[in-house]
């Protein structure tokens, strides 16, 4: 299949379809906040049951609340699309819902060219991708393939203090039976993920339709500064032990850090403690992301930050703690399904992309790609994120022209 434009039905099709998610978790800002586990997240889930059931898919929901809705039967392993409807607070819309709507499009589109496919395909909502609530990204994923302990996930803690146990069993799961599903391996042949581009590459490539490469390794740690409240009009600053000294040069290293070593660091995240304007903090939380294109790159960066940070506590008289909340090592998808898929497309263009995504932690079980489809703003994880719905429309083509391939 070519770029060619899609027939218009096409973005009429997606629109309808997404004109159902829109409203759900959406800010006054035209940001999404849908969070794991709560109201919005129950509403988004119960959306997909019911587009499962329109279609005569059959729905089921692993120990690790990861949804499947499978088309076909037999004991042939699956061919997995899908992605995920959590979002991080104020994000877009497109990121990760898009694969999932775009997955029920291919299926119809597929029956409605009288396929029927040799094998089942099966769409997934994988649960907590951003780890926007509970700060592990990919949390329903890793806890599949086993990268993330059941004991672990359970006394992850949201911004309220609630445990993803807690929230699991408020949720009507077990969060004992945490880690009890099939490993992937064992029910899915491969995973193909579609999603929305986060970078302008297919803009500036004059394309819809992209194919993905490798992910950088990446990881986020956690900052706790501690010094000593005190009166912001009385203490003396030669008497101060202020955490939030330690806090700000940090940010500044991390950039430099970055900057140097052509990687990317972020602190997009902090909470203060107790927060007064007239008071001297006592403690500072702060969660760096970092990205890069190696794993060396990435361990120099941080080594150089905790050198740095505890230098510079030593001159504030406070105390600096790292922890490491989660890590992804360097993914490269698999190159015969990549380039496969890429050709299929009319030579969708391959590219790389610093965003973790479900199919990247799949990719060390079984072969996965990910396709992805222009976003004109270039912009995600904030509201600019979109695509067009010609482009939208396009992308389920694309799906549907790949799994028609691998379930002839
Ligand atoms: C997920 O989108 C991430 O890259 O953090
Ligand atoms: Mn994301
Ligand atoms: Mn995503």
């Amino acid at each position: 299949m070519s770029d060619t434009p899609t027939p218009s039905d096409g973005a009429s099709e997606f629109r309808r379809l997404w004109n159902q998610l829109a409203p759900v978790g959406r800010l006054s800002n035209g940001g999404y906040r849908r969070f794991s586990w709560t109201p919005e997240h129950a509403r988004l889930r119960s959306w997909f049951v019911e587009q499962a059931e329109l279609r005569d898919l059959k729905v089921e929901t692993d120990a690790n609340g990861n949804m499947f809705a499978t088309w076909g039967t037999g004991d042939d392993k699956a061919v997995l699309t899908g992605s995920h409807f959590d979002s991080v607070p104020g994000g877009g819309a497109y990121d990760g819902p898009l694969g999932i709507v775009s997955a029920f499009l291919a299926i119809d589109r597929l029956r409605e060219e009288g396929f029927t496919p040799s094998r089942p395909i099966t769409v997934a909502d994988f649960v907590e991708e951003e780890g926007g609530r509970f700060g592990v990204p990919c949390l329903g994923s890793r806890l599949s393939t086993g990268a993330v302990a059941p004991d672990k996930a359970r006394s992850l803690t949201d911004a309220d203090g609630t445990t993803y146990a807690e929230a699991l069993t408020a949720a009507g799961f077990d969060p004992d039976a945490l880690g009890q599903a099939p490993q992937p391996a064992q029910r899915f042949e491969r995973f193909v993920e579609l999603h929305v581009e986060q970078g302008k590459s297919l803009v500036y490539g004059d394309r819809a339709v992209g194919v993905a490469s490798a992910i950088w390794p990446h990881g986020r740690w956690r900052f706790d500064f501690t010094g000593e409240g005190d009166h912001a009009g009385t203490t003396h600053l030669t008497d101060r032990r202020d955490p939030m000294l330690t806090f700000a040069f940090t940010v500044l290293a991390a950039r430099k850090a970055a900057a140097q070593e052509q990687a990317l660091a972020t602190v997009g995240r902090v909470a203060v403690d107790p927060g007064a304007t007239n008071a001297i903090a006592a403690h500072v939380s702060a969660w760096l992301d970092a990205r890069a294109p190696d794993e060396e790159t990435l361990g120099r960066i941080l080594s150089r930050l905790d050198d740095q940070a505890r230098q510079r506590a030593v001159k504030d008289g406070t105390e600096v703690a790292i922890t490491c909340e989660s890590q992804s090592a360097v993914v490269n998808f698999d190159h015969r399904l990549r380039d496969r898929i890429s050709e299929l497309l009319g030579d969708a263009p391959i590219l790389p992309t610093g965003a973790g995504h479900d199919a990247g932690v799949l990719s060390t079980e079984l072969p996965t790609a990910m396709l992805f489809v222009r976003n004109p703003s270039g912009v995600s994880h904030a509201p600019a994120e979109g695509a067009t719905d010609e482009d939208c429309g396009t992308g389920v083509q694309a799906l549907a022209t790949v799994l028609k391939e691998f379930t002839r």
